[in-house]
């Protein structure tokens, strides 16, 4: 199992998981697009580490819902997403912009179970 917001960990119980696509359906390093309810989550698997992340779709400057087409890469140890639209990046663990930090996107728990991915809204 692969949690990303270790505070939640403990809560990971009580919270409600929905499964949203077999752990092989994610190509590491490109970002795959899924409906959780009502939201969109821009999903990722790192190829160099195998961790799944999970934020919002939805790029906050361009309003447009392009995070899971937006390129991965680094900045330092920072694993970010370039957004395709206007460049800004977004730390994968935390969803805060690297190039303005006011701006965040929000981030969801993401594990694997089973050979499936799981989602679960904060
Ligand atoms: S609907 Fe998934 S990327 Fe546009």
């Amino acid at each position: 199992m692969t949690a990303v917001l270790d505070s939640a960990v403990l809560d990971a119980a009580t919270l409600t998981w929905q499964d949203v696509c077999a752990s092989g359906d994610l190509i590491p390093d490109r970002g795959a697009c899924a409906l959780v309810g009502d939201q969109q989550v821009a999903l990722f698997r790192l190829g160099a580490t195998d961790e799944l992340y999970a934020l919002s779709n939805h790029d906050p400057f361009s309003r447009a819902n392009v995070i899971s087409r937006g390129i991965v890469g680094s900045r330092g140890d920072v694993a970010k997403v370039a957004s395709p639209m206007y460049k800004q990046s977004f730390d994968l663990r935390t969803g805060v912009c690297l190039d303005d930090p006011s701006v965040s996107l929000p981030v969801h728990l993401v594990r694997e179970r089973d050979g499936r991915v799981e989602v679960a809204l904060a």
